[in-house]
């Protein structure tokens, strides 16, 4: 129970956190990394935290389909489908995006998972949000005269149920980071729709966690980031209300826009070398998506001195492995490697 919400409890919990000697030694900091990417259905990734929350919500209220949107290789999306499948729930994903001409990556797990997936070309002239309500609704519509009652999960499960999985994690990191004598560490994370982000943030500034938080955009946004989060976090506060006392104002959210390369999941060469070090160092796989990008946004505040040298840091690895299978992120990584391999 958690700001008295109740969820299924299938994650075995707590994911560890490593030291990775090899990068710490290198970026002059004491870096670690927490393996959010390892939690356990459908290949992991931070998605799952949050949809102990929706399923319980799901199953009480007697639902019996999951339903929810993102673009084509969404992780959120695969693990939905991950959550259904392992509760006997119907699963659909809804995407506005192209298809990308082969099932394959998260794609290919949602099918091998048996989820539903259907992709409509974006329309020229109607804005994005628009396309994907009218699909949402017509798909629901299909689903509900096929008898199914139908659950909705917002992009990326960030709405105010999905904050909880990681204002858990928030508590679940303070209590390993005490153990471990990390003191004051900073976590860094990811920022997509965010919910992962103000999770954490609630989580640490509600129970009086010792530990500070810095988020990376992975995607643009045209309002300003700091205000951009605050929306979300007035939100959250409405929907709890004396559950949650904290209170927050924009500057009080320390999220940066410097390493979106200007797209979500565009490929990006110096992100695709990013992975390739760190794997090359760690053995540890990053997604050219996601946490490619943030760990590059890392190294870059490690040399611009946002990051104190000697500074402890908590690297929140989120998942989304399958997104190298993306079509153009594995031709783009085939191109840089290719050099290595050698037919005889
Ligand atoms: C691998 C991975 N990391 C990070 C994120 C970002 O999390 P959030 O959408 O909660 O900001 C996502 C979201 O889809 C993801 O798939």
């Amino acid at each position: 129970m958690l700001l008295n919400r109740e969820k299924v409890d299938f994650l075995h919990l707590p994911t560890p956190i490593e030291y990775l000697p090899r990068l710490s030694e290198e970026l002059g900091i004491q870096l670690y990394i927490k393996r959010d990417d390892l939690t356990n259905l459908g290949v992991g990734g931070n998605k799952l935290r949050k949809l102990q929350y929706f399923l319980y919500d799901a199953l009480k209220n007697g639902y019996t389909m999951l339903l929810t949107v993102g673009g084509a290789q969404t992780n959120h999306g695969r693990l939905t489908a991950a959550v259904a499948a392992k509760y006997g729930l119907r699963c659909a994903i809804c995407c506005v995006d192209n298809y990308p001409n082969e099932v394959s990556a998260n794609i290919l797990l949602d099918r091998i998972m048996g989820a539903d997936v259907i992709l409509e070309a974006p329309k020229e002239g109607v804005s994005e949000g628009k396309q994907l309500a009218e699909l949402v609704a017509r798909m629901k519509e299909k689903y509900e005269a096929e008898g199914e009652k139908v659950y909705y999960i917002p992009v990326g499960g960030s709405n105010e149920l999905g904050i909880l999985g990681y204002y858990e994690c928030a508590m679940e990191i303070t209590a390993q980071a005490k153990e471990m004598g990390l003191g004051d560490a900073r976590i860094v994370s990811t920022v997509g729709s965010m919910g992962t982000y103000l999770g954490l943030f609630c989580g640490l500034k509600n129970e009086n966690s010792n530990l500070s938080l810095t988020g990376v955009c992975i995607s643009p946004w045209s309002d300003d980031p700091q205000e951009h989060v605050m929306k979300y976090f007035n939100k959250v506060k409405e929907f709890y209300g004396e559950d949650l006392p904290l209170k927050a104002v924009p500057a009080d959210f320390d999220v940066t826009q410097d390493y979106t390369w200007g797209a979500y999941n565009n490929p990006v060469k110096e992100v695709r070398d990013m992975v390739c070090h760190v794997a090359r160092t760690e053995a540890i796989i990053l997604d050219p998506c996601y946490t490619g990008k943030t760990f590059y946004g890392l190294v870059e505040m490690v040399k611009s001195g946002k990051i104190a040298p000697g500074e402890t840091v908590i690297f929140l690895h989120t998942g989304g492995l399958p997104g190298i299978n993306t079509p153009f992120h594995r031709l783009g990584f085939e191109e840089d490697l290719i050099d290595g391999v050698t037919v005889l």
